[in-house]
């Protein structure tokens, strides 16, 4: 609607000044579009000022001229002093849009513009031997999130768990299992008993520090190949998996690859080498580095003084490995912040390395999550259990489910649906550098702008829809004069622009702005909900009203999918 109305403005001046140069072209124009603080003032306003200088004159007149040039369409034009504003001809406007959504079927919003590309993620990537902390939550649903949108615009993605499996720490793990753990613990209670022993190995370090060496004699044990010490170490890795697929399988993510850092140990050769060859290795008290003094950073460290290597080491490793692998058109890195200067430093690397597609490599950072007013801490203790945290929230949504609802079928299904939804939507209704506080009473609420809010809204649409069936009202052509209101009409508006909000939420890699997106989306509904009776009237307009819930509902569905939200039909 916006491009027509800027094409219809720039034949307008044309008309009006005929050969005059240096008329904006329509793009130009379609730049300058406001949309008015008040709906009375019109639906859109182009103001004339900038025009006066190549058109010399002023800008009511020129308002005036241009106004009288532009012909009757679905927008009608009138001037308000150095404005051209424009009224929507509604009905058309309704008539348009749900006819877009519609045939868009029950996709609305995606498209094909990625088709033939690739993108690939690397998200949530966890690190061994730790559980699953909220500390991982972002990267996580941020990631997912993120695969959804660009597989909805085309494009193929490839998700990548880059797991955290390699480093001195696996030697000191092993170290205090064979000192102090047994099978049968580990076994019985997985991961939090690797946690115990690793604890209790820095307590000893402490007094003893002799047991630094004893853990790097154990980690050497695993980058030689010992059986004993491998074995363990896969035992390890797969009881840290089992676990944290629980959580997956809870928030519904999954990944293409699992190739972790412990996976490119056979692949660090060739970067070396090739860092070598291409003169880009220095020494420095018997590491090696890339120096990357001349680029404001410091240097970025590929070889112990032991001959290790490193996680940035690694990461260049599996940058070339993707590009190889996958030919990716963008590879994402979705990870908090305090790396910023870990991915410079390796995208600067790869770059100096003479490959051009560094560019292509994009660091995807973003904030802290606290806790009901407190930061996450490892060292002080202070860690929330992502599985813990998601039982609560199902817990929590259940006791509000038998509150509002106790007759609801399947009350422990939805209450997954609304608890884990609610998590996913706070950790995605900001911008996403922006830091996160995380309180039970905001994110669980009906009202206001929450998960549930939203799940509920979509549930409303589906309940309506369901009675207008019961209703058996008589099919009919919609009559679209029945959504002229304010109400509908804003509806619409939001309805109409959600495929460039996808768009946008795709090139700047933030969801968040989807998540707005159908927040407002049900809030003007809702509002359209408690201002008119949906199902009476002239079965005509009854239709026109069914067929915009219809649509609200269907993008409001796909809306919380792309942000990694389950939508129920009853709640
Ligand atoms: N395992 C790391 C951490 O938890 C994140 C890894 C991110 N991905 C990467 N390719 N470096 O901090």
């Amino acid at each position: 609607m916006k491009n027509q109305i800027a094409e219809m403005i720039h034949s307008a001046i044309e008309a009006a000044y005929e050969g005059v140069q240096g008329i904006p072209s329509a793009e130009e124009i379609l730049a300058s579009i406001e949309i008015p603080p008040e709906r009375a003032m019109g639906d859109y306003a182009y103001p004339c000022f900038k025009l006066a200088k190549v058109l010399r004159s002023a800008p009511p007149v020129i308002a005036k001229n241009v106004c009288e040039k532009i012909g009757s369409g679905d927008a009608k034009a009138v001037t308000a002093g150095g404005y051209l504003n424009f009224f929507l001809d509604r009905e058309s406007f309704a008539k348009k849009t749900l006819g877009s959504v519609k045939s868009a079927g029950g996709a609305w919003g995606g498209s094909s513009v990625g088709s033939g590309k690739t993108i690939c993620l690397d998200y949530s990537s966890i690190n061994i031997a730790k559980r699953f902390s909220i500390g991982h939550l972002t990267t996580t649903v941020l990631g997912h999130s993120l695969s959804r949108i660009f597989r909805f615009l085309g494009y193929k993605t490839v998700s990548i768990n880059h797991l955290g499996d390699w480093g001195t720490q696996f030697g000191k793990m092993l170290y205090a299992y064979k000192t102090w753990g047994s099978e049968s613990e580990v076994a019985e209670k997985g991961v939090t008993e690797l946690l115990r022993l690793y604890v209790k190995f820095h307590e000893e370090a402490e007094k003893n520090p002799s047991l630094d060496d004893e853990g790097r004699a154990w980690f050497k044990k695993i980058e030689e190949g010992d059986a004993e010490a491998t074995r363990l170490f896969q035992w390890f890795k797969e009881l840290t998996l089992r676990d944290t697929e629980r959580v997956y399988k809870l928030l519904g993510v999954s990944f293409d690859s699992y190739a972790g850092e412990s996976f490119y140990n056979d692949k660090m050769e060739r970067v070396i080498d090739e860092l070598s060859e291409k003169g880009l290795l220095t020494e420095s008290e018997g590491a090696k580095i890339v120096d990357l003094e001349k680029y404001d950073m410091p240097p970025c460290l590929i070889l112990k003084k032991d001959g290790a290597t490193l996680y940035a080491t690694r990461d260049i490793a599996a940058a070339l490995y993707r590009k190889d692998t996958y030919d990716f058109d963008q590879c994402l890195y979705v990870v908090a912040y305090q790396q910023d200067l870990h991915f410079r430093q390796i995208f600067k690397v790869v770059e100096l390395m003479g490959y051009e597609w560094a560019k292509n490599m994009k660091h995807v950072s973003f904030g802290m999550i606290s806790y009901e007013g407190q930061t996450l801490s490892t060292r002080k203790g202070h860690i929330v259990f992502l599985e813990d945290l998601l039982k609560l929230a199902q817990e929590k949504a259940l006791e509000v489910i038998e509150q509002k609802n106790p007759e609801l079928p399947d009350k422990e299904s939805v209450a997954r649906q609304v608890g884990i939804g609610a998590v996913i939507y706070a950790d995605l209704s900001n911008n996403r550098i922006k830091d996160i506080d995380f309180w039970w009473d905001r994110v669980l609420s009906f009202d206001g702008e929450t998960g549930p809010y939203v799940q509920y809204t979509h549930a409303r649409c589906c309940s309506l829809l369901q009675k207008a069936r019961e209703a058996g009202i008589a099919p009919a052509e919609p009559d679209f004069k029945a959504l002229c209101d304010d109400e509908a009409q804003e509806a619409l508006r939001l309805l109409s622009r959600f495929p460039d909000v996808v768009k946008e939420a795709a090139s700047r890699y933030e969801p968040s702005l989807i998540t707005r997106a159908v927040t407002d989306i049900c809030q003007a509904y809702n509002k359209y909900y408690y201002e008119h009776r949906i199902l009476d009237g002239e079965p005509s307009e009854v239709a026109a009203k069914v067929l915009l819930t219809e649509m609200i509902r269907d993008t409001v569905k796909t809306g919380l999918y792309l942000i990694g939200i389950e939508a129920p039909e009853k709640m």
